[in-house]
């Protein structure tokens, strides 16, 4: 891939670039816990978002996108949201100078292999990509974990979406063979070792993506605010769902819509889920992480209402499989991957079975992806 951008980059902008790369990320367990406070188990893979970069000598963001085969230039000083995929670059800089940094212009090739609305976080990784290439070439000296939340700024006030930070955290934090538990409050974290040679993390694409994706998500994150509010008359101390556990929710679920009451048992639930599923891991308990998975699904589709017919066939597929040990689907939902922990001899098997299964009821082939556990944003080699 860097060869391809190298070259791409000589033929556009006749000059030699850096090229720096930021992965996309699967998520074990814990789904719309990060923008409650809670917590979430994600892991970088070894698909990524590649940005070639070099200066230029005028005041101009002028980028070539090889997977649109589309270029835009823009003013570095009137900068504002557009309904593209640039618009992740142009918030990033916007953020970037906002914090007071200045930033002169530059020439920019984007590549990559995350697949696009698949629920791996492929925006977050761009953002990740370029934040991480500007600060590099400029020595703007921002850490990793500044470098996400702007990030999460951009995805909010530059494509609307009211996101948590999970992907861009993970995407810039990512470290090979582990996963890493991060606390959304404290935004501490800590890695732990996905250390499974008989077991495999496999994707599979719906291949769908409903258009319902960015506004249920905020509508989620209202409803979950909702509930705090209501909660907050008998827990003064609860700043966020994280605050809440079953038995208190339990006692007051009268004081809720069912739709506000549904949504925050999902939320309390996936966090004690989480909170026992690295347990689980620790002690190399595959097994019972994998029940978890299931557990987690259900409550994805019928208590958060997230899930979409599509995901819900393929896990319920893979759970008739005997070399699956979990499934569920992963991100913020309707539709995109589910993540498979599949035994590794078997998952040959496994792919074919779930692709015949998926092609006979939807007539859609779903890709398939066997993921690696990688390191976050870098130079690429
Ligand atoms: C999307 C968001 C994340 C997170 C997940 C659901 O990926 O970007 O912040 O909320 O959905 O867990």
């Amino acid at each position: 891939m860097k060869e391809n951008i190298v070259a791409r980059f000589e033929e556009k902008f006749d000059q030699q670039p850096l090229v720096f790369a930021a992965p996309g990320r699967v998520n074990l367990i814990g789904e719309h816990t990060d923008y409650n406070e809670g917590f979430v188990l994600p892991g970088a893979v070894d698909k990524r978002i590649y940005v070639g970069i070099a200066r230029n000598d005028s005041n101009l963001l002028n980028v070539w996108a090889t997977q649109y085969q589309q270029k835009f230039s823009y003013q570095l000083d009137v900068i504002q949201p557009v309904k593209n995929w640039s618009t992740y670059l142009l918030g990033m800089a916007y953020h970037i100078k906002q914090m007071g940094h200045d930033l002169s212009g530059v020439n920019v090739v984007i590549d990559g292999d995350v697949p696009l609305g698949a629920g791996m976080s492929s925006s977050a990784a761009v953002c990740s990509a370029f934040g991480f290439a500007l600060n590099d070439i400029f020595g703007l000296g921002l850490s990793r974990m500044e470098l996400a939340l702007l990030g999460q700024k951009t995805e909010h006030r530059f494509a609307g979406v009211k996101c948590g930070i999970m992907d861009q955290f993970a995407s810039l934090h990512g470290k090979k063979g582990h996963v890493i538990k991060l606390d959304c409050r404290s935004l501490g974290y800590e890695y732990i070792p996905f250390d499974f040679p008989d077991y495999k993390i496999v994707l599979v694409n719906t291949m769908v993506s409903h258009t319902l994706a960015s506004s249920e998500y905020n509508a989620r994150r209202q409803q979950c605010e909702e509930g705090v509010r209501i909660l907050k008359k008998y827990f003064p101390s609860a700043k966020s769902l994280r605050d809440i556990d079953e038995a208190q929710l339990e006692k007051h679920k009268n004081d809720m819509s069912d739709l506000v009451y549904r949504r925050c048992r999902f939320v309390v639930t996936e966090n004690e889920r989480l909170l026992r599923g690295c347990d689980l891991l620790k002690k190399g308990d595959l097994k019972s992480f994998g029940d978890m998975m299931f557990e987690a699904h259900e409550g994805l589709s019928k208590w958060y209402e997230v899930s979409c017919k599509e995901s819900d066939f393929l896990v319920a597929s893979a759970k008739q499989h005997e070399a699956v040990a979990g499934s569920r689907q992963m991100g913020g939902g309707f539709g995109g991957c589910t993540i498979n922990i599949v035994k590794t001899d078997a998952v040959e098997d496994f792919s074919s079975y779930i692709s015949e299964r998926y092609i006979g009821q939807f007539k859609i082939v779903p890709e398939i992806y066997v993921t690696q556990i990688e390191d976050g944003a870098k130079r690429a080699e």
